[in-house]
């Protein structure tokens, strides 16, 4: 394929492309250039909640570039403020920072902490292994896989990081001098490997004695993939601080720091900001994506769909006990634990029309678009079925 080996050539060697050159999307679908039609069901790891195409999404951008693309965040800006009210109002939370991306909340999130932490003694901040946080420097202190950290080292000062889902590490690890607890409820790159029920209650618990921060990484579960708003909603807990980012924009690059009242006047005039974030266009689209989800009853789709699925799933574990070792997540975030490296499972599906996702070498993750209908599932379960029988 002449575009991989120039793609080989000029770039640095940072991606694994996916031997595909795809012409357009549309809905559950995207076209690539020989004409094959690919039922998506990792929807641009997680972006695309709305599909490929959305009229709304499209018609928001074109209308608000023809009003104004980029204006500096000097400027009010009714896209901006808009989104942040449907944020504030459906979340019950109170404030709004946008950046661009995921990691870059995170990093405007370690800054709160870290502003709400000065001058009273707490300074460390705890993570987890197998987290997944971003790229930049930051978020890279708060993760511990070999991948993604070796030869980046120094990392930064005063971060700590403790077995995940395990209680009694935690217990040891916190205390008065802890800043932030930093967690992805649902570990999403680390496999779909969701919180326990009693380490969220144990952290709660943990949390009122000691006082930090509790900061919830809910850029890929977050904006109703799990069939709620966030991910932690399935826990008895309310985090201080949430920071979203993939779909909240429509598939351009947004991101968003979500503050509860702890946090709320930490921040004044000057002390943190962004060229572009809260571009108005992907805002624009933003308001779009939380109305269609939130207002129109594609988070209501999400859980019912994200049902049957988990039901076809766990249906072909009991019939290929000897592939499959596990089924996990909620709603449309649901990974599959194969015995063996899923990476065959995944060219035998494209081979057949669907793509999908392996992360942590053996968990197929399913992360389709929000709008996935029953026979897009009920198709991906048969495949699925037909292929296990070859191996
Ligand atoms: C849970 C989580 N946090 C942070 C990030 C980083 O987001 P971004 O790639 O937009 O920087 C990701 C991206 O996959 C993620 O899944």
């Amino acid at each position: 394929m002449e575009s991989l080996e120039r793609e080989a050539a000029y770039f640095f060697h940072t991606y694994k492309r996916i031997p595909l050159e795809i012409e357009r999307g549309e809905g559950v679908y995207l076209f690539a250039k020989d004409g094959r039609r690919y039922l998506d069901m990792f929807a641009g790891l997680a972006v695309n909640a709305l599909g490929y195409s959305h009229p709304g999404i499209t018609a928001a951008i074109a209308e608000q570039s023809r009003r104004y693309i980029h204006l500096s965040n000097y400027y009010l800006q009714d896209p901006q403020i808009q989104l942040a009210g449907m944020l504030v109002k459906h979340s019950g939370y109170c404030k709004v920072f946008f950046g661009n991306s995921g990691t870059e909340a995170i990093e405007g999130a370690i800054k709160i902490a870290r502003k709400w932490g000065s001058g009273n003694g707490k300074a460390e901040i705890v993570s987890f292994t197998n987290a997944f946080h971003g790229r930049t420097m930051g978020a890279l202190s708060m993760m511990d896989r070999k991948k993604y950290r070796e030869g980046y080292e120094p990392f930064l000062d005063n971060f700590r990081i403790v077995g995940f889902n395990d209680a009694q590490a935690l217990a040891g690890a916190v205390g008065p001098k802890t800043l932030a607890v930093v967690l992805e409820f649902i570990q999403g790159e680390g496999g779909i490997c969701p919180v326990t029920t009693e380490f969220a209650d144990d952290l709660e618990r943990l949390r009122k004695k000691f006082g930090f921060l509790l900061v919830a990484d809910e850029i890929q579960s977050g904006i109703g993939r799990t069939g709620t708003l966030f991910g932690f909603q399935h826990y008895r807990v309310t985090p201080d601080i949430v920071v979203v980012a993939k779909p909240l924009g429509g598939g351009l690059p947004l991101g968003a720091i979500i503050g509860g009242p702890a946090v709320s006047e930490v921040l004044e005039p000057g002390v943190h900001g962004t060229t572009f974030g809260g571009n108005p266009v992907a805002c624009a689209a933003g308001i779009v994506v939380l109305r269609e989800i939130l207002d129109r009853g594609v988070m209501g789709n999400a859980a019912a769909m994200g049902k049957r699925l988990e039901a076809g799933l766990k249906g072909l574990q009991k019939e290929f006990p000897q592939l499959v070792s596990e089924v996990r997540g909620f709603g449309l975030m649901l990974g599959m634990e194969l015995t063996r490296e899923g990476e065959t499972v995944v060219t035998k599906l494209r081979d057949r029309g669907i793509l999908l996702n392996c992360t942590n070498e053996k968990v197929l993750r399913f992360l389709p678009p929000l709008i996935v209908e029953a026979s897009h599932i009920d198709e991906t379960v048969g495949q699925l079925r037909e292929i296990f029988r070859t191996l």
